[in-house]
């Protein structure tokens, strides 16, 4: 059987996707994200991984999340993408918006992981040949490391750029002091931090609470959310019992003990509030990201089209009422 040629959808910027600038620069944004932490391994079905893609881009979703470490096996989803870009989206290069990031475990010994310009160095490296690029759209520092000089892994990110291996820099995950230095540092050196990755969402409103949506706008910096629908859990797969093809039944990232009689009940509320509403929970729970305009984009997971194409009707209301808020808030 030969593979047919990929040709995107001619109307994949004027079928419903909006875009929005990342803090103070040049770069939109599509407002919901395609992330390849799952579901694009080596274990995964690439038929699935690719039309999972394919879909993302034709429905005007220009940005791919990556890092060095997603899979499994480690480096596997960006091999995926790699393919995916030889075979599909190379003639679109310019069209798309790529990440990866370094910082968390890669490869074993003293240099394979946290923030030093070593690992960052060669992780990046790696991850160029992996994807089939000659460069990043933004490269990541991510996670904060306590242990190697601030002032060395930020270096590495204004070298990195200045070698024209990303055009971009973010951080991800940094507690608020260490993104203070970090926005500075990079300012200083006319490297501008352009996004700030964070988990947010409707279970976690931590970014919030904490200030660091506020000090990122201070700074003119976007802010990204992952784990937007918190594993899945923030959708209706387990209203009714854990599915034996869900992340939670895999028991790796998602574990079965986070879904206490409390949280359910919580879901189970929060799904009929979306109900009302005329979404899924799935689409609620984006939308409320996606009402606060300091929230540049949302980094969606999906196992399947299905998945992804509900979770793009999000953008179609964004919009909540007091009575709304306060409800979900209870
Ligand atoms: N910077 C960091 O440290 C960091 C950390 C984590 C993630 N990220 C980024 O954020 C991205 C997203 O994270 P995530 O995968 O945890 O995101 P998520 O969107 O919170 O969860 C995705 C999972 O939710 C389920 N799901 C998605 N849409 C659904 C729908 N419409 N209906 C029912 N279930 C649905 C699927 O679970 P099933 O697989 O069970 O079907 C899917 O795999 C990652 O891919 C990565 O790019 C970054």
């Amino acid at each position: 059987m030969t593979s047919s040629i990929y040709s995107p959808a001619a109307d994949r910027y004027e079928n419903g996707m909006k875009y929005r600038r990342c803090g103070r620069s040049g770069i939109l944004l599509p407002e919901i994200s395609l992330g390849l932490w799952h579901n694009f391994g080596d274990l995964n079905s690439f038929a699935n991984s690719q039309a999972m893609a394919h879909y993302a881009f034709d429905h005007g979703i220009t940005h791919f999340d990556l890092a060095n470490n997603y899979g499994p096996s480690n480096g596997s989803a960006e091999e995926t993408f790699g393919q995916i870009m030889k075979k599909s989206f190379l003639s679109h290069r310019d069209e798309l918006f790529i990440s990866t990031k370094a910082g968390h475990y890669m490869w074993p010994g003293p240099y394979g992981e946290w923030g030093s310009r070593k690992n960052l160095m060669a992780s990046l490296e790696q991850s160029l040949k992996r994807m089939n690029l000659d460069y990043v759209d933004i490269f990541y520092s991510h996670r904060y490391d306590p242990d190697t000089p601030l002032e060395e892994t930020l270096q590495t990110l204004v070298d990195i750029v200045r070698q024209g291996k990303a055009l971009y820099v973010g951080i991800s995950k940094y507690p608020k002091e260490a993104a203070k230095y970090a926005f500075r540092y990079l300012e200083e050196r006319n490297v501008h931090c352009l996004l700030y990755q964070g988990r947010y969402n409707l279970l976690n409103q931590e970014p919030e609470k904490s200030g660091i949506l506020k000090q990122v706008q201070k700074n003119g910096t976007g802010f990204i959310a992952f784990s937007p629908l918190a594993q899945g859990l923030l959708t209706d797969r387990y209203i009714n019992g854990i599915p034996a093809d869900s992340r939670m039944a895999q028991g790796n990232t998602l574990k079965e003990d986070v879904l206490t009689p409390h949280l359910l009940q919580k879901l189970k509320r929060l799904n009929e509030l979306a109900q009302q509403r005329g979404q899924t929970l799935a689409e609620m729970s984006l939308a409320w990201l996606l009402k606060d305009e300091l929230v540049t984009s949302v980094i969606v997971g999906a196992s399947s089209v299905g998945q992804l194409a509900d979770n793009l009707k999000a953008i179609e209301n964004t919009h909540f009422s007091d009575e709304e808020l306060k409800a979900i808030d209870n």
